[in-house]
């Protein structure tokens, strides 16, 4: 194991800086950074001509989530190590609740999966799925304790993960207590439900029928529905893969009142449309998400989001399932099980679609693939930046060299890639997590159970300054 490393002549990047400087690291810490630095290294990098990215965070994956009665086929070790070749050194994924189980078993569950095996660092959201008297009393140790403050949240999948108004607001109110802050997944349940039963009635099936039967609208009231129960509270809230104009404009509604709405998008939201559901026979399986791909004005308006600071994040909500579970559903569009591959391409393909087509400049990918994240979940500034005391979380990333996404080269344990074909200039090409190399020139150099569990902190610490000092209301 590396002790220390010199990282030489690269063009460092963080969400408000560009320069070009050394980076020296010891342990498992940035030590310095500077010009022609000249400590005695273990190990010598030459980075020229590459950008110095802070490792990336994703804060929405599912690894091994049991779910439509299979199970997303990555597990933390393959999963982690996919986003590693990709950039990606920290992961924030979801513990969820077993509706009738305790919070606390979730979390139990959670680490089994996940120590011992994760290769990149994690951490956990809670999904609660059932609240009740005895989960309220778990939120203060989930906080205080496991270091988990953010309460996911499904609006949707009714019978199985969706919870009702009256729950939420219960649970914005416990959560604040402590510093949590609720994180949801904004779909109208019973809309969605009743569009299904009405075209599953006249025998329409196809995967095509998923998209149909998810409109924008049923994402827009979901989502204007939470940031009132918020804005009712002054809560803290974030919106997890928001997709479409409709919902992205409830967000914007809410700062004219001055409510600030953390939101997320996913890369496929800005790079994918709605065309893919019409692919012959059950290709269209392959894109089967919730909520759906939407339209290209939908994809412009997530772009503008993110130029107008509306959207704070781009995940992944990475959970892909391979295609003979797909075909689970090859009779019966909602039985299709929901997810796609992804974490391994997020870095690179924002930058490619993004930065190098001037949609986005250098910092502001910063921003959305790792800053905000840690900001928003508690990690900053011990990851989300580079700066000295921070974890040497580093991307040493070449700016020019060209390939192309496919299933025959990913780390996805996936039999297909959502990006087939596409051709993406930018790699990553050493990935440092902690001080270690993890990935150099496409090579794994760690192993499973090198990735550490990350206890974050509240929220609300950071934010209520913010309030005070804004006067800003949620
Ligand atoms: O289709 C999706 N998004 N699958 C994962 C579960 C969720 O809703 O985030
Ligand atoms: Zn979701
Ligand atoms: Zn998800």
């Amino acid at each position: 194991m590396v002790k220390s490393l010199l990282i030489k002549n690269g063009l460092l990047v963080t969400a408000v800086d560009k320069y070009e400087a050394d980076v020296y690291t010891e342990g498992e810490q940035i030590h310095t950074i500077g010009k022609n630095l000249n400590f005695n290294a273990d190990e010598i990098i030459d980075a020229k001509n590459c950008y110095l990215f802070p490792g990336g965070i994703d804060p929405h994956t599912h690894m091994e989530l049991p779910f439509m009665g299979t199970c997303a086929s990555d597990t933390f070790e393959t999963g982690t190590i996919a986003g590693l070749y990709g950039g990606t050194t920290t992961i924030i994924d979801f513990a969820i609740q077993t509706q009738g189980k305790s919070l606390k078993s979730a979390i139990d569950e959670w680490h089994r999966k996940a120590d011992g095996n994760a290769v990149c660092d994690y951490a956990f959201h809670m999904g609660v799925t059932d609240f009740n008297k005895n989960t309220q009393k778990e939120i203060k140790e989930i906080c205080e304790k496991d270091g988990i403050s953010s309460f996911k949240i499904f609006m949707a999948y009714k019978g199985a993960l969706m919870i009702d108004d009256r729950q939420i607001i219960g649970l914005m109110k416990e959560a604040g207590k402590y510093g949590g802050m609720v994180i949801s997944h904004c779909e109208n349940g019973d809309m969605i439900d009743e569009l299904v039963s009405e075209a599953k009635l006249k025998g329409n099936l196809s995967p095509v029928y998923h998209y149909l039967t998810r409109p924008e609208i049923a994402e827009a009231e979901a989502t204007g529905r939470i940031i009132d129960m918020a804005y009712q509270g002054s809560h803290p809230l974030y919106i997890v893969h928001m997709t479409c104009e409709a919902a992205l404009n409830r967000v914007r509604e809410a700062t004219k009142r001055n409510q600030k709405v953390n939101a997320e998008t996913c890369i496929q939201y800005l790079l994918l449309d709605e065309s893919l559901y019409e692919s012959p026979g059950f290709e269209g399986a392959k894109w089967i998400m919730s909520p759906p791909l939407r339209k290209e004005k939908d994809r412009a308006a997530l772009w503008s989001g993110i130029a107008q600071n509306l959207v704070h994040t781009v995940a992944t909500d990475h959970c892909p399932f391979c295609m003979d579970q797909k075909r689970m559903g090859i009779s019966d569009f909602s039985k299709i099980p929901n997810g796609i591959p992804g974490i391994e391409h997020r870095l690179e393909l924002l930058f490619s679609e993004g930065v190098l087509k001037e949609k986005i400049s250098l910092n502001k990918f910063v921003e959305l693939t790792s800053t905000q994240a840690a900001k928003i979940f508690g990690m900053f500034p011990k990851k989300g930046t580079i700066a000295a005391g921070a974890d040497a979380d580093i991307v040493i990333f070449d700016p020019n060299i060209k390939h192309t996404l496919s299933a025959k080269t990913h780390h996805h344990k996936c039999d297909y890639s959502a990006f087939e074909g596409w051709q993406v200039q930018g790699k990553c090409k050493t990935v440092i997590l902690r001080g270690t190399i993890a990935i150099d020139n496409a090579q794994a150099l760690i192993k499973k159970g090198f990735g550490k569990y990350i206890k974050r902190s509240q929220y609300n610490k950071e934010y209520k300054k913010e309030k005070e000092l804004t006067g800003a209301i949620s």
